[in-house]
């Protein structure tokens, strides 16, 4: 079993609610355990670029209610390339570093694997952090609650204008391939429609729901989009104003707002267990694995099965309670 000393920690991909207070639990619990620890500023990017620098337990102090991440994130291209790869292997050597937490998505994890089986010498275990909530293994990654709940407060705010206005909205959220944010936000704002790139929804269907909600007296409707289907709500609002007459029809695109903000109470949670698992399992010897959250246990599964399987599996009960409790 490998002997870990000295552990790297970085911020990779989308950032997400929850990453401060998981790197906190990483740079704590690491040097509990008598290891010394980096942050590594810009993700892959700065470990190409040897950007780490030393952190103690006042490195991280009051950074819990931060959103973003303060070692900051970078979707970085070279670290795909062996040359790339090679100069980070190079670098952490250099620095004496023997393990690597990464917090992330799965381009994260893909990088991840990839430069792990590469470079077996140096043990990785991936934090799912992304607000999409689309990976195996965690029923909830670092982020999805913090930009559910910011999607919630703005859908309530849309809601009251759309009523006051007897409009309907179509609400665009991010997700690029996952339905997560839409369906649950859905569920929690009364949704007339949630449109997911997991299930077709075809427009005539969708017309004929919304003139069901004109016969049943709504006088306002949203359909939340997520960003994930293709059509695009700008598109679909153009189709629909073809057919229907009796709404003002508006777009809203919530955007990276959906992003920010200072992370929920289960986030901040949810970050330092996390955290926590992640440099013991490192202790422990163990590599190639992500820490994820199941029933309420920390669970550890093999990278290649989190990238593998999608975490996001529809759950048509809770679209079809969703579809009764809008009419
Ligand atoms: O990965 C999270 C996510 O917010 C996706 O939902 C979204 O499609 C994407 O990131 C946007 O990425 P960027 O900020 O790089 O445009």
């Amino acid at each position: 079993m490998q002997k870990i000393s000295k552990i790297a920690v970085l911020t990779s991909g989308g950032d997400a609610p929850g990453m401060n207070p998981c790197i906190r639990a990483v740079v704590r619990t690491a040097i509990y355990n008598g290891l010394h620890v980096a942050g590594v500023r810009q993700g892959y990017q700065g470990l190409i670029d040897n950007n780490m620098y030393d952190m103690d337990p006042r490195s991280v102090s009051n950074i819990l209610n931060l959103g973003g991440t303060i070692l900051k994130t970078a979707r970085c291209l070279p670290f795909r390339t062996d040359e790339g790869m090679e100069t980070a292997y190079k670098n952490l050597k250099a620095n004496g570093i023997d393990g690597l937490v990464v917090i992330g998505g799965d381009g994260t994890f893909t990088g991840a694997l990839r430069f792990s089986k590469k470079y077996p010498d140096i043990s990785v275990i991936g934090v799912p952090g992304t607000i999409d909530n689309d990976l195996y293994g965690s029923t909830y990654t670092l982020g999805f609650d913090t930009a559910t709940n910011t999607v919630i407060e703005a859908i309530d705010k849309i809601r009251d204008t759309a009523d006051a206005h007897d409009r309907l909205f179509f609400i665009e959220v991010m997700g690029r391939d996952s339905g997560a944010i839409a369906l649950r936000a859905g569920i929690s704002c009364g949704a007339e429609a949630i449109l997911l790139p997991e299930r077709d929804t075809a427009i005539e269907h969708l017309i004929e729901n919304l003139k069901a909600g004109q016969y049943n007296k709504k006088s306002s409707s949203i359909v939340i989009v997520a960003e994930g289907d293709k059509r695009g709500a700008y598109d679909l609002a153009e189709e629909v104003r073809k057919q229907v007459k009796f709404y003002d029809i508006k777009v809203t695109i919530l955007g990276h707002l959906q992003r920010g903000g200072s992370p929920s109470a289960f986030d901040r949670i949810l970050g330092s267990r996390l955290g926590f698992a992640a440099v013991n399992a490192l202790i422990k010897g163990e590599t190639q694995k992500m820490v994820g959250l199941e029933a309420n246990h920390i669970k550890l599964t093999d990278l290649e099965e989190a990238l593998t399987q999608h975490q996001f599996k529809l759950e048509d009960d809770l679209m079809e309670m969703s579809d009764i409790l809008s009419i």
